[in-house]
């Protein structure tokens, strides 16, 4: 036999050789939540993660930068009183995310701040745009919202602003509006291939955010589809994006494959909270080997084409990536 394709596996330094894709710290993003409260909160269905009081935020990205993680991305969590129909909370500036944003930059200079543009957490309705009385969600009306959340953000020291309420034309008017505030470095990940997943289960109730009737299957994309991904993409592209993504990761890894394909801009994707719940359960259960489970599914991601990830697994990966 001339092919003998196991003599590239023959030993664990033959197979770095030949090995196509690795995973660095460097490239992994921490989602984090934080509320009011001044002590943490267990979130039940997402194990090992929290919402974080100031103390425990700041535990937590020290110790996330001491593993090589350079950015987090930030998720308020409202309390209910606060949450009005028309999520105005989403741009006071004297908000949780403003302030958050503000103690981060003062301590940690070099740490690359990441933050969700969408009204959801804010709404009483449970939605990330405007809900009219009929139930629809308003597009141009949400947008305008948007762009002054967005403003509000970059203010308070954001460098990636992420759009992640699939409004059309939102990223073209959050540049413009950036632009036009003198923001022009504050970068925009945009939310380019999100869909209307059942995925998203446990981070709704870490913010309590479950839309409170229907569905979002009027602006998140439809699980069935890919082209209309490359649609998103084109139009996200001619806006503005400077990064785009696809979420879920794991299930959605061939719209990964395309974007990355399709496009110069790096590709980021989001391991998305219920594909943390479920690798968190199976290895609770000792179903799975969690660290290779784990490090396996994020290396999937990269060989896909994701030039970074969010994922709610980023310190311990790096951690393990670390210990070899
Ligand atoms: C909402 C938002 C969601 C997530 C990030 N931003 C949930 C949703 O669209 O309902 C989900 C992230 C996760 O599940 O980890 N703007």
């Amino acid at each position: 036999m001339r092919q003998r394709p196991r003599r590239n596996r023959k030993h664990p330094l033959v197979r770095a050789l030949a090995r196509e894709t690795a995973l660095d710290p460097a490239r992994l993003i921490l989602p984090l939540f934080v509320h009011e409260l001044p002590g943490d909160q267990p979130i039940a269905s997402m194990p090992g993660c929290a919402r974080l009081g100031e103390r425990g935020l700041l535990e937590e990205v020290e110790g996330a930068l001491g593993d090589g993680i350079g950015a987090v991305a930030l998720f308020p969590v409202v309390p209910e009183g606060d949450k009005t129909p028309d999520g105005r909370g989403a741009y006071d500036p004297r908000g949780l995310i403003p302030r958050t944003l503000r103690l981060l930059r003062e301590r940690f200079p070099d740490l690359v701040l990441v933050t969700d543009v969408a009204l959801d957490p804010y709404s009483s309705d449970g939605h990330d745009g405007l809900v009219a009385a009929d139930g629809r969600i308003l597009n141009d009306e949400t947008v305008e919202l948007l762009v002054r959340q967005a403003l509000c953000q970059a203010e308070a020291g954001a460098q990636v602003i992420a759009p992640s309420d699939m409004m059309d034309g939102r990223i073209g008017a959050i540049r413009d509006g950036l632009d036009a505030a003198g923001h022009q470095e504050v970068s925009i990940l945009a939310y380019t291939a999100k869909y209307a997943s059942a995925f998203y289960g446990p981070f709704r109730d870490a913010l309590d955010s479950a839309p409170r009737h229907g569905d979002k299957k009027t602006y998140q994309m439809d699980p069935a589809n890919s082209k209309e991904a490359l649609r998103e993409l084109a139009l996200d592209e001619a806006e503005g994006a400077d990064l785009v993504m696809v979420k879920p990761a794991g299930p959605y890894l061939d719209v990964v494959r395309a974007l990355a394909e399709s496009t110069p801009l790096p590709v980021a994707a989001y391991q998305v909270s219920g594909e943390y719940a479920m690798l968190k359960a199976a290895a609770e259960r000792g179903w799975i080997d969690e660290r290779r489970a784990v490090l396996e599914s994020l290396l999937a991601i990269r060989r896909a084409g994701a030039s970074a990830i969010l994922s709610y697994y980023a310190r311990d990966a790096a951690r393990w990536l670390r210990s070899g």
